[in-house]
């Protein structure tokens, strides 16, 4: 049987005791890291979530002490009491590594079977080995810092904009599903047979319902849910900090927000950013970086080669702009000679999953050109491409055509971070902030032969642009913004639609007819004949956001209990199925299985 821990209290965590602390009695707690038997002297590496001490066991310890703490495992958890003292050999590498402490009392709480895994800072275990064991990998030093950091980061933003005049509401998070945007999860209702809850994917319509209330400022740790195809940086259930505002234009939002930015980095990293961040049009990061949200750590910058090739006799070149489109290109300073023939074609591969039909290139040397296109281009071209560029002997010039724009923004833009990450180009420790504005209000989704919101359909149309709504949609601009952190989406947001006429006009211009808009959004239509004031906010991708400070590849390690690819939890292993009896009540039938 375990002992249990009557008359003993903790008095310290492993790694707070300090080096004053010299004689002192202790009591900790905590797991085996690991034990040295030496025959007549045991040590043991006891690690809680500050750290790790060194009990230590000799010949004036007790006999049975002495016995237990021989016997002790790996991840056996302890309490001992004992003094402080200085160890005989320091060990530098740890913050207590100056003292240990000599144990007169031992007591093993619980036992453990050897672990499917090492609990080291260290690990090539396999994520999904770690995942199915998550309460165990989240025992290792990384993985409890990066939680503990994240509820420092939760910690700041509720402080920061409580500072700032922000109450923090609660909003459901059982709701109506308004599909737009990403997929809903539905639940469905057992008192309502053949009704469902919608899971929020944002507290969208109720932070602006709350707007209307007159409650001016909100915020929100909001959990999120959207059953979209994973990637590295989502989960189907993610947390925002959300909030909204009255009575604000951009500039006010985005000075609030940057305002929290730069506290976060100095009360976390003690790193001082500049203020106000760039801002740049959404049609620029676009021609400039083949992407909405552009990493500026590093150059490599698209060009736009299309008005030199009008007239030229290379088909892939002249059909992509026949056909509307362009020819891009990125000048590759100096890769002549890392970027071989062989790395090339690995290149041309990646832009292809990119939906680019291929990948043109010249490699410019001592000994001339090297090109992929010198047969069907006219020196005059080649030339003019060259200098277009300021291409040097040692560059190396990467081109896309494409005769639809966003392809060959889509493959130059993931290619020019590639290059980045394959050439060294990306320094650790830099941060580069800037604003994404000036979108564009609608994209038109091909599957359904509509246009769809880029944003979201509360998002206010630039003034300007108002009186396109109807005759020229896709040339109108929202009073959109996001924020972006090397390369990633950190946050987004807009000002609001608040007056009732435009909010029509634009569920017209997405396609719903007067039924349809009413059917779905009739409350917040309703709303807004009742005094909406002028409005707008945003939200942050909490996880995204510690993942960025952390410098960490995915937000899976800045999540404590996250979802693999395929929306499974490996621990739990959910989703799973249910009783028949709790579908029944549910009034769901099942027709196919997997
Ligand atoms: P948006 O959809 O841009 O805006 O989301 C805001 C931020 O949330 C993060 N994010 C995600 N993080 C992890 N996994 C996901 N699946 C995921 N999806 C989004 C991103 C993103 O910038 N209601 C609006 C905000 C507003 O207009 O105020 C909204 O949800 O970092
Ligand atoms: P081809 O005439 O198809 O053999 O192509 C000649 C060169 O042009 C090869 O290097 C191809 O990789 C390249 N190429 C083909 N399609 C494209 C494209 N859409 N954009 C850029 N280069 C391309």
């Amino acid at each position: 049987m375990a002992d249990t821990m009557k008359g003993l209290k903790r008095t310290h965590y492993c790694a707070k005791i300090e080096d004053s602390e010299i004689g002192k009695e202790v009591v900790v707690c905590g797991w085996v890291q690991k034990t040295r038997d030496l025959g007549n002297l045991v040590f043991i590496d006891l690690r809680d979530r500050t750290g790790i001490i060194q009990l230590a066991f000799d010949d004036t310890t007790d006999r049975e002490v002495f016995q237990k703490a021989a016997a002790a495992r790996a991840e056996y958890v302890l309490m001992a009491r004992g003094v402080v003292r200085g160890r005989e050999s320091p060990n530098r590498e740890i913050k207590t590594g100056n003292i240990e402490v000599l144990v007169k009392e031992l007591r093993v709480l619980a036992k453990s079977q050897t672990p499917p895994f090492e609990i080291t800072d260290q690990t090539n275990v396999k994520e999904e080995l770690r995942l199915r064991y998550r309460y165990l990998d989240l025992r290792r030093s990384e993985m409890q810092e990066a939680i503990m950091l994240r509820h420092r980061i939760v910690k700041c933003a509720r402080d920061y904009y409580d500072d700032n005049g922000f109450l923090e509401i609660e909003t459901p998070v059982l709701i109506k599903s308004t599909p737009e945007g990403a997929r809903d999860y539905l639940v469905p209702s057992r008192v309502h047979p053949g009704k469902f809850y919608a899971l929020p994917q944002s507290p969208q319509l109720y932070k602006q319902l709350l707007m209307l209330s007159g409650f001016d400022r909100y915020m929100q740790v909001a959990r999120c849910f959207r059953d979209e195809d994973l990637r590295a940086d989502r989960q189907p259930e993610f947390t925002q900090i959300d909030l909204e505002m009255s009575f604000v234009d951009e500039d006010d939002v985005m000075t609030v927000n940057e305002g929290f930015m730069k506290r976060v980095f100095e009360e976390i990293l003690n790193v001082q950013i500049k203020t106000p961040f760039p801002r740049m049009p959404y049609s620029e990061a676009m021609s400039r970086y083949g992407s909405d949200k552009p990493d500026t750590r590093f150059g490599l910058e698209l060009r736009d080669l299309t008005p030199l090739l009008h007239h030229c006799a290379f088909k892939v070149f002249a059909g992509a702009i026949e056909a509307g489109g362009s020819v891009r290109a990125i000048n590759v300073k100096g890769a002549a000679s890392t970027l071989s023939r062989k790395e090339i074609d690995k290149l041309t591969d990646f832009v292809k999953t990119y939906r680019a039909k291929g990948l043109a290139f010249t490699r410019i040397t001592e000994d001339g050109e090297s090109s992929s296109y010198e047969k069907f281009l006219t020196e005059n071209e080649k030339v003019a491409i060259r200098a277009f560029l300021d291409a040097q002997v040692g560059d190396v010039i990467l081109i896309v055509a494409d005769g639809n724009n966003q392809v060959v923004f889509d493959a130059l833009g993931a290619l020019r971070v590639e290059l980045a990450k394959r050439l060294g180009l990306i320094k650790k420790g830099t941060f580069n902030l800037l604003w994404v504005t000036d979108f564009p209000l609608f994209e038109y989704d091909e599957e359904e032969g509509r246009y769809v919101a880029k944003h979201h359909p509360f998002t206010s149309p630039k003034h300007e642009d108002l009186d396109r709504l109807e005759s020229d949609p896709g040339s109108c601009r929202a009073r959109a913004y996001d924020m972006v952190l090397n390369g990633c989406e950190v946050g987004g947001g807009s000002i609001r639609i608040n007056d009732p006429e435009i909010q029509n006009r634009m569920f017209h211009a997405l396609g719903f007819t007067d039924e349809q808009a009413q059917e779905r959004f009739g409350f917040l239509l309703d709303a807004f004949k009742f005094g909406a004031p002028p409005h707008g906010g945003m939200a942050f991708g909490l996880d995204r956001l510690v993942m960025l400070l952390l410098e960490k590849e995915s937000i899976r390690d800045v999540i404590a209990f996250p979802k693999v690819q395929t929306a499974t939890e490996l621990m739990t292993m959910c989703p799973a199925e249910v009783e028949p009896k709790s579908l029944e009540e549910l009034h769901i039938a099942v027709t196919e299985k997997e």
